[in-house]
């Protein structure tokens, strides 16, 4: 698959007809929402764990040196918690072009943290189908990648530690992320 996405969430996924849709986010969605929405609340999802298993062409690297950013990855009885945003349909086409490399729009269900219920909605998730995925490595190598890339929004560095903070934030404990984090620190020390 190629790691350009927008025509094929467009397609496949037509949202028009919808008065607004739950969107989960669980990387740089929870600590930068530069869309907007008409709510914004704490969520779980089930059976996922996030990875900084995915290449970044055009946020946190460029296409000959690809940074390393979240996606999301099959795992029974694991839990991902993030924030959800309920947004008008149109909203995609912003969305759709910030996350188009690599990630498709999947439907799922997601619990609330703040109060009981779930709702039906959506997630960007990058496979390991997509043109840009990197795979697993340790945290160790993962720090060093990221501490060297950088790329048209950023350092790969500050999408990390931005993302440490938003999880201590909500209270998630994501050992993954904490771990890498842990290495990174050593190395900008
Ligand atoms: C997300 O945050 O939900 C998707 C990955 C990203 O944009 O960092």
């Amino acid at each position: 698959m190629s790691h350009n996405t927008i025509a094929i969430n467009q397609q496949r996924q037509p949202l028009d007809h919808l008065e607004s849709v739950w969107l989960f986010g669980y990387g740089s969605l929870i600590y930068k929402a530069d869309f907007p929405y008409l709510q914004r609340r704490p969520a779980r999802i089930q059976g996922w764990q996030r990875r900084f298993w995915q290449g970044s062409h055009d946020h946190r690297g460029t296409p000959q040196a690809p940074g390393r950013v979240a996606t999301l990855v099959e795992a029974a009885g694991a839990t991902c918690d993030g924030m959800a945003y309920e947004v008008t349909p149109d909203v995609f086409a912003h969305l759709d072009h910030r996350e188009k490399n690599g990630y498709l729009r999947i439907a799922t269900r997601f619990d609330w943290l703040d109060q009981e219920g779930s709702v039906e909605g959506l997630v960007y998730i990058a496979g390991p189908d997509n043109e840009a995925y990197l795979g697993a490595a340790t945290a160790t190598e993962i720090a060093q990648h990221i501490a060297r890339s950088q790329g048209p929004s950023g350092p790969n560095s500050e999408y990390l530690l931005k993302l440490a903070d938003a999880l201590r934030e909500l209270g998630e404990h994501d050992e993954h992320v904490f771990a890498i984090e842990a290495e990174l620190r050593k190395i900008l020390a």
